[in-house]
This record gives C-alpha cells, sequence and structure tokens, in this order.
C-alpha cells in the first residue's frame, strides 16, 4: 500500500504529460471567412490554433494566399510560423496583415493549406517500405500530407467590419474552415530519422474529428493585441497603409517611446484598422 501516494504523483505527472500533447487539436480560419467585408486598408489575416501542446508533434506548416478572383492566380504563398507557437493548452493566434489590397471592392480567392504528419509503428516491429526510404526505418513510418482548403470573399463598400470578437462568438461564429486532428500518442523518432526535425511524433486517430472552430472565440482583449501586433508590423514599413506615430528618423519606431504609443497609445491606433 505505499505505492498508493507515488503511484499517483506518478499517475497525476502520466496525466499531466499526456493533457500537454495528445487530444484534439485544430487549426482554423479566424479571419477572413466566406463573406462580404467593409474596404480594407490592412487586411489582417487570422488562424487559431487550438490545443497547440498537441500541434507540436505534427511538423505543421500552415500557408496561405489571398488574390483576385477575376485576376492572375500569381501570387505565392505566406507561411506562417505555426511551429512557433506557445505549445500550452491555451488557444494562440497567427496574424499578419496584408496591406494595399483589399482597399477596393472586389471578389478574392482565399486558399490555405496545412501540411501534417502521422507516424505510426509495424506491429512486426521490421517492416520497412522501400517506397519510403528515407521516411521508414526499422517499423517505424513516417507519412506527410497536405490538406488544402479554399473559400471566397468580398469587398465591398458598407460589408462587415472585421471585428474578431463578433465574427468569433455570434451565431456564425461556425461558418468558417478548420482543420482537426486526434493525436492519440506521440512516437519517439528513430535517431536515423530526426535530422534536425522534432523527435516525437504524432499517430493519429482516423477519421478525423469534425472541427469546432466555434471554440476558438477571440476575447476583446486578444482582438485588441492581434490589432495592435499588426498595426505594429505595418508600420516599420516604409509607406504604411495604416496611420502610424509620427517617425522622427527613419529608426524612430523601434524606440521604446514610440514603441509604447502604439502598443497603449490612442484608440484610433488600434481602431482604425481593425473596427
Ligand atoms: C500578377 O499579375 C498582375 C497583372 O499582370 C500584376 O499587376 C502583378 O504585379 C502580378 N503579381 C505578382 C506577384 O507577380
Ligand atoms: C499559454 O501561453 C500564453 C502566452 O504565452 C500565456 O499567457 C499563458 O499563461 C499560457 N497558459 C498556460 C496554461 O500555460
Ligand atoms: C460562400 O458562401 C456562399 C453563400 O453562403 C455559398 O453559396 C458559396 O458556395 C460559398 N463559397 C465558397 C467557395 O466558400
Ligand atoms: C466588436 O464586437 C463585440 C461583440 O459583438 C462588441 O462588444 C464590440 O463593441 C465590437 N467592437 C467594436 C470596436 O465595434
Ligand atoms: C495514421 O496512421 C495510422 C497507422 O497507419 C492509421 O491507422 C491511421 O488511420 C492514420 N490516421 C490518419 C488520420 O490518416
Amino acid at each position: 500500500m505505499f505505492c498508493v501516494q507515488a503511484c499517483l504523483l506518478a499517475l497525476g505527472l502520466l496525466a499531466l504529460a499526456g493533457a500537454d500533447s495528445t487530444g484534439t487539436t485544430e487549426v482554423d480560419i479566424v479571419f477572413p471567412r466566406n463573406d462580404t467585408y467593409e474596404l480594407m486598408p490592412l487586411m489582417p489575416v487570422v488562424f487559431a490554433v487550438q490545443n497547440p501542446a498537441a500541434v507540436q508533434h505534427l511538423y505543421t506548416t500552415l500557408e496561405y494566399l489571398v488574390w483576385p478572383e477575376e485576376g492572375p492566380y500569381n501570387g505565392s504563398f505566406n507561411e506562417l510560423r505555426i511551429d512557433m507557437v506557445t505549445p500550452n493548452e491555451t488557444t494562440q493566434f497567427l496574424s499578419e496583415g496584408i496591406p494595399n489590397l483589399l482597399n477596393t471592392e472586389g471578389k478574392w480567392g482565399f486558399s490555405w493549406r496545412l501540411r501534417s504528419t502521422n507516424c505510426s509503428t509495424s506491429d512486426d516491429g521490421t517492416a520497412y517500405n522501400d517506397d519510403h526510404m528515407t521516411e521508414d526505418y526499422d517499423g517505424f513510418h513516417r507519412r506527410t500530407s497536405w490538406s488544402y482548403q479554399y473559400f471566397r470573399f468580398t469587398t465591398a463598400k458598407g460589408g462587415r467590419q472585421p471585428n474578431l470578437t463578433a465574427i468569433t462568438t455570434g451565431e456564425d461564429c461556425g461558418k468558417t474552415q478548420g482543420i482537426a486532428f486526434d493525436v492519440k500518442q506521440n512516437l519517439e523518432v528513430p535517431f536515423a530519422l530526426t535530422g534536425n526535425g522534432p523527435s516525437s511524433c504524432a499517430l493519429l486517430a482516423s477519421p478525423a474529428p469534425t472541427p469546432s472552430p466555434c471554440r476558438a472565440s477571440v476575447v476583446p482583449s486578444i482582438a485588441s493585441s492581434i490589432s495592435a501586433r499588426i498595426t505594429q508590423a505595418e508600420c516599420y514599413a516604409a509607406t504604411p497603409a495604416v496611420s502610424c506615430p509620427p517617425k522622427k528618423d527613419g529608426a524612430a519606431v523601434n524606440s521604446p517611446g514610440i514603441q509604447a504609443a502604439l502598443l497603449a497609445g490612442p484608440a484610433w491606433i488600434l481602431y482604425n484598422v481593425l473596427f
């Protein structure tokens, strides 16, 4: 019976470790969505990562592309660093601004793609798959795939405001795209296959869970910080698409005073862009 305390502790630690990096994880497009929006000099692109601790072992890459539907499909995909999200249990948001594109009326295509892996081990522990020499080792198998998503949106005068809180908490919160995974366990990657990559890889349950984008609600404080971050980044541009605090010289935006003004400054800095 002396096991009781130690075993409970061990079980507790196991439960903690498990809660960290298994279970359902999901990537959702928060903004834009298939809707009609007011013209935006600096359009926010926002993704949510639910249970980011579990997304870590999926070797994910997240990219998106916006293009005018009538025009040529000649842009290139932008990467958002999903591999850098804080690996805790709180939903994290990835965001970026697109300047000087969505400030005219039009119809737009939005494509996004998410790369992920699924690892497994063979029952007999020996099977190699000759088709994937660099992804199989001694009964361990790693498979990579891309999920592609696409939707359209419109910009028009009088369209909806890009209020992140309103769109993620209202009754339409679920009207967006998400890709969900169910991480059953994390397998240790054989040394021969790790390279510079992660040493742990997810084993995914099939079928994948149904996404629940309404769980990725953006509370007002997060909406403000996303807006501030996007504005601040844009204010480093030579000719920013939004109003910025005056630059005293080329590097002024780096000075602590300007940083503070951007972060804590008057509401116009924040609301000019997003709301
Ligand atoms: C795409 O094509 C349009 C029209 O030809 C051009 O104005 C634009 O600069 C091109 N964009 C890129 C990224 O090449
Ligand atoms: C998750 O990360 C955020 C951002 O770094 C942090 O503010 C928050 O306290 C963390 N939450 C937990 C449960 O660790
Ligand atoms: C966008 O929404 C409209 C209206 O709900 C729907 O008819 C259309 O199929 C959707 N299109 C795309 C590509 O998302
Ligand atoms: C955004 O929407 C929320 C919830 O509907 C609302 O409380 C808030 O006032 C809106 N923000 C702005 C700046 O309009
Ligand atoms: C992941 O791989 C395992 C083992 O091959 C397989 O049973 C499972 O269906 C796969 N999961 C997904 C989501 O493809």
